[in-house]
């Protein structure tokens, strides 16, 4: 498992071996407007405490930057070539805005990628609060599973996948961590890679952000590589990234670990002194 601080477009400098799952959650370039349906706008979330310096801000000056082509282009390098026989070609999994679903669909068709699901996650709560006297808020998230002719991997012991699945939260007991503000669930990215990917197979995040693919990847033993422009990014997931192997190592060797109860029951610390 490998993140490494660089633009996407660099890949080739680290030699990473060839995708069989790519994830990329796509930085969504709402401009300025990036926190305008959320409670993060206002001071504690209160617009009677006044607004907060969120208020009228982008998530990242990256976002601006992030060229469609470009991104496609590397998917097309990255991702292994179409397998012989069915059920094992390879896949990637775009999150992307609604709107922004029928662009990409567009231009990944101008890169080879003639297939798509559209799979949608359901939430059982909204981030649109401020919206909430429209009376219709958001609970969605969109993406889109871009394949080239033939159907991907699906691994479900031979049952249906339906397009529309729960959006599982992390918990603090899953030594989950919030880093990045558009972070995607590692339960839920887990669920993905174990469809879409075997074991010791390589899945690729060119936006990791907050290293989430990496660590889920780990998690269901998979090879985790990936890219995070922001340093301060990268910086976070690695420590996340580190602390996750530094459990799973203390587990396989001892059968238990003292970082995870250190977190988890940081009451008993006295029992477990470093
Ligand atoms: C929407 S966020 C991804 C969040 C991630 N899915 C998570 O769960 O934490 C997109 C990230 O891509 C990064 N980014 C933008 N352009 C990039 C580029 N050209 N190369 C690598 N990272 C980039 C941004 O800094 C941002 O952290």
């Amino acid at each position: 498992m490998k993140l490494f601080n660089d633009h996407f477009q660099n890949y080739k400098r680290y030699g990473i071996p060839k995708a069989n799952l790519l994830i990329a959650d796509i930085p969504y370039n709402v401009g300025i407007n990036a926190y305008g349906s959320n409670p993060a706008w206002y001071v504690d979330g209160d617009r009677a405490n006044g607004e907060s310096a969120l208020a009228g801000k982008e998530f990242f000056d990256t976002d601006k930057n992030f060229k469609l082509p470009e991104f496609m282009h590397f998917c097309s390098k990255m991702l292994c070539k179409e397998r012989k026989g069915r059920n094992s070609s390879p896949c990637m999994i775009v999150f992307c805005e609604f709107w922004a679903q029928f662009e990409l669909k567009k231009l990944a068709e101008q890169y080879g990628f003639r297939g798509c699901i559209n799979l949608v996650f359901r939430k059982n709560f909204s981030a649109q609060v401020l919206k909430a006297n429209m009376r219709v808020v958001g609970n969605a998230e969109y993406a889109l599973l871009l394949y080239r002719d033939k159907l991907p991997k699906f691994n479900n012991n031979g049952k249906m996948i339906f397009n529309i699945m729960d959006w599982e939260r992390d918990t603090k007991d899953d030594l989950y961590e919030k880093i990045h503000p558009t972070q995607k669930p590692v339960k839920l990215l887990e669920k993905l890679i174990e469809i879409f990917t075997d074991p010791g197979d390589v899945v690729v995040d060119p936006v990791a952000g907050s290293g989430s693919t990496l660590i889920a990847a780990n998690n269901v033993g998979r090879k985790g590589f990936g890219f995070e422009i922001k340093k301060d990014f990268y910086e976070q997931a690695c420590m996340w990234i580190l602390k996750n192997e530094t459990i799973k190592t203390e587990i396989k060797e001892n059968g238990f670990s003292r970082t995870l109860m250190r977190i988890q029951k940081p009451e008993q610390e006295v029992l477990f002194p470093a």
